[in-house]
C-alpha cells in the first residue's frame, strides 16, 4: 500500500538548511531557518534557561503524564507576560489555556477549536505569511484565504487594501494576525494600525486570531503586547497562539501555548476543555520539559529579570545587525535599495529576489536564504557581511 505513495519535495524553509549544511564551502551563511545566532554562528541556551533546567531537573520526582491543560506555571506564566497580571481578561478568568507542542502545535489546536465552533469557518491570513500557516491550518479543515499584507517589491505594508478586504469580514470569520515581527517581511502594524483593526473587528464582528512568536524581540515585551492586549480589551473573543521558542530559546522542546479569550469565564472553561479534547485526539497529552523550564524563570523574579534582559540584548544584537546589513548594501549595491532592512523587526526581511537569483546566490556565493528571497537577520555576523552584501549586490 505505502508503495503507492510518492515522495515530497524539501521543506522551502527546513530543505534551505539542509542545502546550506551539505555546502562544502567553509564560508557558506544559511540565513534559512528562524533561529537566533551568536557572533560565532551558534544558537546559545540562554543563562536562565540553564539555571532553571538545573532545578526542575533536581526537583524532579516522576516522570508520570502531565495533565491534559498542561503546566499550570507555564500558563499561568506566559499569560501574564502577554496581558499583564492586571488585564481585564485575567482578573475576569476570560483566558482558556492549553500548552501545545510549539507554536505549531497551538495553531493546529486553535484551528480545530474554530472547526469545531463552524465547520466552514474561513482564515483570513495575510499575502505573504509564514510558508507553513495554510499547509498547517488548511490541514486542519480550515478554509484558508489572504488578504493583502506587504509588497514585496515596494517594502510597504499595503494597509488601505488589507483594510478595505476585512471591511468584508464579519462574524464567523477569522482574521490570523502576526503579533509582532512578522513573519516573513519583518514590517509590523503601527499602533495607529493596530486601533484600525480593532475598531474593523468590533465593527464587522470578526475574530481575530493573534500568531505570537516572537514576543520581545521587536521593541520589548510590552511594546510588542500593544495590538494583542488592545483586542483583549475591547473584544468579546479571541484567539492567540504563542511560541516560546524563539524569546526562550526552546525550539526543539517544543514549547507553545494556545490561549482564548472568550466574553465569560465560563467560555474560558469550555474552550480550555475543547482544545484538551482536540490535544487527546492528535496527540494525547502535552510535551514536560520546556514548559517546565519556562515555569521556573517566570515563577521566579530573579530569574524572569534575567531572561528579560536576555531576550533584550538579543533584540539589540538583531536590531543592530539590521543597521550593519544595510548600510553593506548601501556600499555594496550603491544604492539606497536596501534601507528598509534597518527600520524591520525580528529575524526577517525579503530581499525582493526572483527564485532564480537566489539560486544564483546559493549556488555561486554559499549564501542561503529561502526560495520566496526571505533572510534570517540573525544569521549575519560583522565577519560574514561583507560577503553577504557583495553576493546579493552580484545576483540582483
Ligand atoms: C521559520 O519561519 O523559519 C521558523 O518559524 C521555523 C519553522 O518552523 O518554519
Amino acid at each position: 500500500m505505502l508503495d503507492a505513495l510518492q515522495p515530497l519535495p524539501p521543506d522551502p524553509i527546513l530543505g534551505t538548511t539542509v542545502a546550506c549544511r551539505n555546502d562544502p564551502n567553509p564560508l557558506k551563511v544559511d540565513l534559512g531557518v528562524g533561529v537566533y545566532k551568536d557572533d560565532n554562528g551558534t544558537t546559545p541556551i540562554f543563562r536562565s534557561v540553564l539555571q532553571a533546567e538545573q532545578r526542575v531537573l533536581a526537583d524532579q520526582a516522576t516522570k508520570a503524564y502531565v495533565s491534559p491543560p498542561g503546566d499550570a506555571r507555564f500558563i499561568s506564566g506566559i499569560t501574564r507576560e502577554l496581558f499583564g497580571a492586571d488585564h481585564a481578561v485575567v482578573t475576569g478568568a476570560r483566558v482558556g489555556a492549553v500548552q501545545a507542542p510549539g507554536g505549531s502545535g497551538a495553531l493546529r489546536l486553535g484551528a480545530g477549536l474554530l472547526l469545531r465552533a463552524k465547520g466552514d469557518t474561513q482564515l483570513w491570513v495575510p499575502a505573504p505569511t509564514w510558508g507553513n500557516h495554510i499547509p498547517l491550518m488548511g490541514a486542519a479543515g480550515l478554509d484558508m484565504q489572504q488578504y493583502p499584507y506587504y509588497d514585496k517589491q515596494t517594502h510597504v505594508i499595503e494597509f488601505e487594501a488589507m483594510v478595505d478586504t476585512l471591511k468584508q469580514r464579519g462574524p464567523g470569520d477569522v482574521v490570523l494576525l502576526h503579533g509582532c515581527c512578522h513573519n516573513p517581511c519583518g514590517a509590523d502594524l503601527t499602533r495607529e494600525q493596530w486601533d484600525t483593526i480593532g475598531d474593523l473587528a468590533e465593527e464587522r464582528g470578526f475574530t481575530p486570531y493573534v500568531d505570537f512568536a516572537y514576543h520581545g524581540l521587536a521593541e520589548g515585551m510590552d511594546a510588542d503586547a500593544y495590538g494583542v492586549r488592545m483586542l483583549a480589551d475591547r473584544l468579546p473573543e479571541l484567539l492567540v497562539a504563542y511560541s516560546a521558542s524563539k524569546n526562550f530559546g526552546l525550539y526543539r522542546e517544543r514549547t507553545g501555548l494556545a490561549l482564548t479569550i472568550t466574553a465569560t469565564a465560563d467560555g474560558a472553561s469550555t474552550a480550555t476543555s475543547q482544545m484538551a479534547n482536540i490535544a487527546r485526539e492528535l496527540y494525547s497529552m502535552p510535551p514536560a520539559h520546556g514548559a517546565s523550564i519556562v515555569g521556573e524563570i517566570l515563577d521566579d523574579e530573579v530569574l524572569t529579570a534575567d531572561w528579560k534582559a536576555e531576550v533584550g540584548q538579543m533584540r539589540e544584537r538583531i536590531n543592530g545587525l539590521r543597521a550593519m546589513l544595510s548600510e553593506h548594501l548601501r556600499t555594496a549595491t550603491d544604492s539606497t535599495d536596501f534601507d528598509y532592512i534597518a527600520g524591520e523587526r525580528g529575524m526577517f526581511s525579503f530581499l525582493g529576489l526572483s527564485p532564480e537569483q537566489v539560486t544564483a546566490l546559493q549556488n555561486d556565493h554559499s549564501v542561503y536564504p529561502i526560495p520566496s528571497s526571505r533572510v534570517n537577520i540573525a544569521g549575519v555576523t560583522e565577519e560574514n557581511v561583507a560577503r553577504v552584501a557583495a553576493g546579493i549586490a552580484a545576483v540582483r
